[in-house]
């Protein structure tokens, strides 16, 4: 896919392309008689776009297919902009995929690129016909299950246990996504190891992935280490547009990585996101917890369903002896969802508790989840385990707010 790379904050359109043009060959022998052209399509319904991850016949990029009598094929493939990064993954793939075609003898690619309707109706397909700017996953009858990772104080390991569900998820098989939603301290990218920069495609935003997950994060479109300097009000539109913006695809899950506390982007996600469902991330500490447990608290003013609690850094397992180091102290997760509990009227439990572990704070670092590294470490097999639970509830509605309001306010 043609893409233009975003260049600064989410916002601008593309592109404005000059003519690009690209050619391959390929001379595998094969015998009369001349392949069909419905055949020669059908190998071409097998090439993804690379980045968009759907067919490219599907998405408008096949220019014209010709056949000639000696079975030589020449296709002509769309790219929505010129210097598109993937030309030479989707040239490689075009041919791969016709040369396999019964009968044909020689496969030339060209590129040619969209014009700007054909570009609006691309990003209209991506849609599915729905309304610019909204948000696929407040649609009523969304069945992405959204999580925002929230905890009150900061530290408590919010983006690690974010990263690490996420690559648990994936590979489990679910399509995932991440949102960094803390503008401020951005830090999804690094753990999961994304280095990609987003690309554009109109106006829609084309996430990175890795590890097997998507990507999204203000980090990507700042340069080098730059602050952000925003006030509320561009926070909560840099989050709208993290979640109407960008092409997310069909995800079974999207989580949200919080910054600590109460603030303008937990806000702006129980507004924008009403059925996003709180994962709520504590120490063992007394104190972590008291805070924790308020910022859980705000579910109850937003109506939004709090699923559960991880507990992380529950003790250090001793390097010399099989004791636990309780560094933290103890019970904290249980506290938070008991007072949790109480004051939402439901059943909070507490979905794991993770050990402190050096290797998790290393594949963080090196973008290496420890989900993924070493999956059956005391803290990887934890995570997995609340991955299991998050991710194996049923898709559909769960967590979807009513709208209505309890008559009896706690
Ligand atoms: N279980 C753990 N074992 C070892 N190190 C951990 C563990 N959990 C988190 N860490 C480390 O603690 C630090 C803070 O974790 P993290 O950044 O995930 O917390 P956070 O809650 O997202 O922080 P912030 O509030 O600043 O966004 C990181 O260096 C991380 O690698
Ligand atoms: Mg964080």
């Amino acid at each position: 896919m043609a893409v233009t790379r975003v260049s600064s904050a989410v916002f601008g359109a593309g592109v404005g392309a000059p003519y690009h043009r690209g050619m391959a060959t390929d001379t595998s022998a094969a015998s009369s008689p001349a392949p069909t052209e419905d055949a020669v399509r059908a190998a071409l319904a097998t090439v993804d776009d690379p980045e968009i991850h759907r067919p490219i016949t599907d998405l408008g990029m096949v220019k014209s297919v010709e056949i000639g009598d000696d079975g030589s094929v020449a296709v002509t493939v769309y790219l929505t902009v010129s210097g598109c990064p993937m030309r030479e993954t989707i040239t490689e793939n075009v041919t791969r995929a016709v040369r396999g075609v019964a009968g044909v003898t020689d496969v030339t690619v060209s590129l040619d690129v969209m014009s700007d309707e054909q570009r609006r109706e691309l990003a209209a397909t991506l849609r599915g016909g729905q309304a610019e700017r909204e948000i696929p996953f407040a649609r009523p009858g969304s069945l992405t299950r959204v999580y925002a990772i929230a905890s009150g104080k900061g530290g408590v390991g919010k983006s690690s246990v974010t990263v690490n569900l996420a690559a648990a998820m994936a590979a489990d098989g679910l399509k995932v996504g991440v949102v960094d939603a803390d503008i401020y301290g951005h830090s999804v990218p690094r753990m999961l190891g994304a280095d990609g920069r987003p690309t554009q495609v109109e106006n829609m935003i084309m996430p990175p992935s890795a590890n097997g997950v998507k990507v999204i994060s203000i980090g990507m479109f700042t340069p080098g280490n730059a602050p952000v300097v925003w006030r509320g009000p561009m926070l909560h539109r840099a989050l709208q547009q993290f979640l109407a913006d960008v092409y997310w695809g069909d995800l079974d899950v999207l989580l949200l990585d919080l910054p600590p506390g109460t603030g303008d982007i937990a806000i702006s996600v129980a507004q924008l996101v009403p059925n996003a469902e709180i994962l709520v991330v504590t120490t063992p500490q007394q104190a972590a917890a008291e805070v924790a447990e308020r910022a859980g608290s705000i579910a109850v003013q937003t109506h939004q369903k709090i699923v559960g609690v991880v507990e992380n850094m529950s003790g250090l397992p001793c390097p010399h002896c099989d004791e636990m180091v309780d560094v933290f102290g103890t019970g904290g997760g249980q506290r938070v969802a008991d007072g949790l509990s109480r004051t939402t009227g439901t059943t909070v439990p507490v979905l794991g508790s993770i050990p402190i572990d050096v290797r998790l704070r290393e594949g963080g670092d090196e973008g290496r989840p420890v989900v993924l590294t070493d999956p059956d470490s005391p803290a990887g097999s934890a995570i997995r385990s609340v991955a299991g639970k998050l991710g194996g509830r049923q898709r559909g509605l769960a967590g979807m707010s009513l709208g209505i309001t309890p008559r009896n306010k706690f």
